[in-house]
């Protein structure tokens, strides 16, 4: 049985409903980049929304943080992990969280009393010390001596602003060494591994708290940090979590991993980041900005240090990594079952096209070293590596430091910076349409995923809003909200009335606006601070407005007709439909 079966299970046991993990890109919250918590996709109903499944929730969610890239080759900081939490939502409290947190880190995982300790908060100018939760783990017999009170580290808030509260936080004894009788939760030899966060205030943009609608209860434990824990080693790399995944780089390098540690670690790493980024029903791709651009760096990083490793870059090596790592996780999530094939392609892609310049950049980085002066690269030619020859900064920071010389990060950052605005604004229409390019079929497809958008919300409701989409020569897929599968009747009914306009002859008008005049004149639009102040507005006849980059077929007749091949669950109260024109 593993780590996350039994925590599935014991929380089951105690009331709680099974939720699935949600997509590693926040679905309706384009302020992250990703899920770094466990609770991000809860924020709606930790505020007060009821959830559909209750009011005791259990999950193992995908997460990523990319803020310290370079601390990744260590032994124990990932990019992706997965977290396991149990929430109330105004139902079980301290008192409840605490017993059960203690009954499974006991009796169900097995850990001695004496190896634990605990955090509570010490309490501040405005909140009060949390007496009930130094009682409540006195009682169950954590040891006086391993209660901590701080203030600073048991105050828990995603962010800066919204649902946070107070928190213990429980820690493992992880040393040879004697059991001290003191917890000291700055000893780098306690871990921590699990956290009770008791959420029971709004954080405002002024600072101020104000108390939510009801008190709920968030928890989150990092799954391989527990599992290096459990297993005793020294070096999550060790644990079974990532046991098959270095076993392939040692096969495909024909190196072992003792001596090659950082460059293993940071491959199985990045790789894995990769595979769940772009195995993610929001269907990200390698690119200059947002979350396609993480994606580039992970895999350029991964190909650099396979380089190292004197891995033949041109063999399939990152097919065989990725299939390691998705055999391991296909059980658990399906996402990575169904877009087996796609995670593949994208690495291979990004492979190919990195290895094009990769060899040319690294003349030019011997080149800039010979003629250095400061022992600093400098911003342009920082610039110069990423925007010619596709070199993410952290790589030329490491090819740097490996060198003993030091890049100016700040100036780079503000050309990138930039660089990337300009990008973006250029790329203003891809969150409408997705469009890779934009020839005259693909052109068809779009404006065909505006009318399917207005279609579905006359025949299935109102509620229903675009959720992403793809579109190729071949075909179009569209993802949109909605709490049921369509019925026969739906489908149909959405491609007649599709048709029909297709039919009219309908006019398809551009107007330039304000954004906020568009949104009052009811545009619809997806991640509407993507957007620049000035925007496009797309109108088909009176069928349909919205913001969006283009382009558009001038006429609907130009479209062809429109066919439904699928409609199937993409994620979570997400749908998917496939179609084509022809
Ligand atoms: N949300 C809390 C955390 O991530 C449980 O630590």
């Amino acid at each position: 049985m593993n780590l996350k079966d039994l925590y599935i299970d014991f929380f089951v046991s105690k009331g709680h409903k099974q939720i699935p993990s949600a997509p590693v890109v926040p679905e309706n919250d384009p302020s992250v980049l990703f899920n770094t918590a466990g609770m991000q996709p809860l924020i709606p109903y930790l505020t007060g929304k009821p959830h559909p499944f209750g009011t005791r929730l259990v999950d193992y969610q995908k997460c990523i943080r990319t803020n310290d890239l370079d601390v990744i080759g260590d032994t124990y900081h990932h990019t992706f992990f997965e977290m396991l939490g149990n929430w109330s939502l105004g139902d079980y409290f301290k008192k409840e969280a605490i017993t059960w947190s203690f009954e499974f880190l006991t009796k169900v995982l097995n850990i001695p009393v004496e190896r634990l300790g605990v955090t509570i908060f010490a309490g501040n100018d405005y909140l009060d010390k949390d007496m009930e939760s130094k009682e409540l783990w006195r009682i169950l017999g954590i040891q006086e001596g391993h209660i901590a009170e701080t203030e600073k580290d048991n105050f828990w808030i995603a962010g800066e602003t919204g649902p946070c509260g107070t928190d213990t936080e429980m820690f493992y004894f992880r040393s040879d060494d004697e059991i001290p009788s003191i917890f000291d939760p700055e000893d780098e030899r306690w871990v921590e591994i699990w956290n009770d966060v008791f959420m029971q205030y709004f954080k405002h943009e002024d600072g101020t708290l104000s108390p939510l609608p009801k008190k709920n209860v968030d928890t989150g434990m990092g799954l391989e940090r527990v599992i290096a824990v459990l297993e005793g080693v020294n070096d999550n790399y060790k644990s079974s979590v990532w046991k098959d995944v270095i076993k392939t780089i040692e096969e495909v390098s024909g190196k072992p991993y003792d001596g090659n540690e950082k460059s293993m670690r940071i491959i199985a790493d990045h790789i894995r980041t990769a595979v769940f980024i772009s195995s993610d029903p929001t269907g990200i791709k390698p690119s200059n900005t947002d979350q396609g651009y993480i994606l580039r760096r992970l895999i350029r990083r991964a190909i650099r240090h396979a380089r190292k490793l004197e891995i033949d870059i041109n063999s399939n090596w990152e097919e065989m990594i990725a299939t390691s790592i998705m055999d391991n996780y296909s059980k658990y999530y399906s996402e990575i079952k169904e877009n087996r094939l796609v995670v593949l392609e994208v690495l291979k892609n990004e492979k190919i096209k990195f290895n094009r310049t990769l060899d040319k950049g690294m003349k030019e980085f011997e080149k800039i070293i010979n003629n250095i002066e400061n022992n600093k690269i400098n911003k342009d030619l920082a610039f110069k590596l990423y925007d010619t020859y596709g070199f993410p900064i952290e790589l030329t920071l490491e090819l740097a430091n490996e060198k003993g010389l030091d890049v100016d990060i700040e100036g780079f950052k503000e050309k990138f910076k930039k660089h990337q605005e300009l990008s973006r604004t250029a790329s203003q229409g891809k969150f409408k349409g997705g469009l890779a390019s934009s020839g005259e079929v693909e052109t068809k497809y779009h404006t065909a995923t505006h009318l399917l958008n207005a279609a579905l919300k006359e025949v299935v409701g109102t509620f229903v809003h675009q959720k992403g989409s793809n579109i190729t020569s071949e075909r179009m897929r569209f993802d949109f909200s909605c709490d049921h599968k369509l019925t026969d009747e739906e489908k149909t009914k959405v491609e007649e009335l599709v048709n029909n306009w297709i039919k009219d002859s309908l006019d398809v008008k551009v107007t330039e606006m304000k954004k906020q005049d568009a949104i009052d004149s009811g545009a619809e639009c997806m991640f509407i601070e993507k957007y620049p102040d000035i925007v496009t507005v797309y109108s088909i006849g009176d069928v349909s407005k919205e913001l969006c980059g283009g382009p558009h077929v001038k006429n609907t007749s130009e479209i062809g007709k429109f066919k439904i091949i699928k409609e199937e669950a993409s994620s979570a109260g997400v749908r998917r439909i496939k179609a084509v024109i022809e």
